[in-house]
């Protein structure tokens, strides 16, 4: 049995409020707890989208009253907020833009309120953008203008990666996560899953794309799932919305590259937990640790899977590696198939929360 720290996830989309028969904030970490993951960071594209007090407290309190495991919640950058957002930053774990289309209301057109909200947000205070092409090219000038981080979403393309890692040679402060869907499958997979199913941003990319993230896994600094739960009726229907759970897939896809030999269990462990741990500031969770079966087999099949979505787009594939045991903050949390962890033991880890708590989990890296 490997025993492993309690993985985090930067970015997942856990769809409360407003779509909560996609997922709500109960299943959703009752996923990443079967999935190893201890702390989960929600993004903003919620209805109503979480670009305000009003919208951040309602998802603040539905989170308290819902969550399993930890987490914490992202604001989202609209074109006109930047002083507001930047003024709630205590309470969230980092600010969200969304600079190309993607699925909900929330974009930036204006490339003035993407500046506004680089120059308004702390520049100690995490930042992630959705940004591809151009708008990655862009926003990277725009943060280094101001002197600041930028953590890139889900970097899918091999001029993406180079543009990146040219980024850190030159010495800026530029973070980035893939996801597993990037890493293992590629367009050839679309015909396989049906053209609805296989609908994702950033689209799924060429094999030599893929390859390239495998080339430069040293300039990534996490895996990120980008679970984003989406009901197969939807998928299937004539308007797919965008968007792949993933949750309780990573760890063994990771796993069975490990076994594979094409990364390191020291790498994966920097990917999946020190990596998001630093960039996202987040607290070392005590007494929290995973029980994993590196070496049991199993096949992915989407029923089987605590998301609501109940599908997946590895279904059928053979894995390598199960989550057995999920130790919480000393409780046990998840046990062979089984979530144990009650709606509400989730704590929020935004530095507000964690300050109105007394400062607990302020323990170093170790
Ligand atoms: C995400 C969603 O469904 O919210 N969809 C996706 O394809 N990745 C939005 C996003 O992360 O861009
Ligand atoms: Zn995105
Ligand atoms: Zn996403
Ligand atoms: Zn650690």
């Amino acid at each position: 049995m490997l025993r492993l720290p309690g993985l985090i996830d930067p970015h997942v989309h856990l769809r409360e409020p407003g779509a909560i028969h996609k997922e709500d904030f109960e299943s959703g970490t009752a996923a990443a707890l079967a999935g190893g993951f201890t702390a989960v960071l929600a993004m903003p594209n919620t209805d109503p989208p979480l670009t305000d007090a009003l919208s951040l407290a309602r998802a603040q309190a539905a989170a308290r009253s819902k969550a399993r495991c930890d987490y914490g919640l992202y604001l989202g950058g609209a074109e006109d907020n930047a002083p507001q957002v930047a003024g709630l930053a205590p309470s969230a774990c980092g600010l969200k833009l969304y600079l190309d289309q993607t699925y909900g209301p929330l974009r930036l057109v204006e490339t003035t309120a993407v500046w506004a909200h680089l120059r308004a947000w702390p520049k100690d205070r995490p930042l992630a953008a959705h940004a591809g092409g151009r708008s990655l090219a862009m926003v990277l000038l725009l943060a280094a203008l101001e002197g600041r981080s930028v953590h890139v979403c889900h970097v899918s393309r091999r001029e993406e990666i180079l543009l990146i890692r040219a980024a850190k040679e030159k010495g800026l402060p530029v973070t980035c996560e893939v996801t597993p869907h990037h890493l293992f499958l590629t367009q050839a997979d679309v015909p396989l899953l049906g053209s609805g199913r296989a609908e994702v941003r950033p689209r799924l990319a060429t094999e030599q794309d893929r390859q390239a993230l495998w080339e430069n896994l040293k300039v990534v600094d996490c895996i990120a799932t980008d679970h984003a739960p989406h009901t197969l009726a939807e998928k299937d229907g004539p308007q797919p919305p965008p968007g792949f759970p993933g949750l309780e897939t990573a760890l063994a896809l990771m796993l069975t590259a490990v076994a594979e030999g094409r990364l390191s269990q020291e790498a994966m462990l920097r990917l999946m937990h020190s990596g998001p741990r630093c960039i996202f500031g987040l607290p070392e969770q005590e007494e929290t640790w995973l029980e994993v079966d590196p070496d049991v087999q199993w096949e992915v099949r989407g029923e089987a899977l605590q998301t609501r979505c109940r599908w997946s787009p590895f279904e059928g594939m053979r894995l390598r590696g199960r989550v057995r045991r999920v130790t919480l903050r000393g409780r046990l949390a998840f046990e062979d198939g089984e979530v144990l962890a009650p709606p509400g033991f989730g704590r929020d880890l935004s530095p507000a929360a964690r300050e109105q708590r007394g400062g607990e989990g302020e323990r170093g890296p170790t």
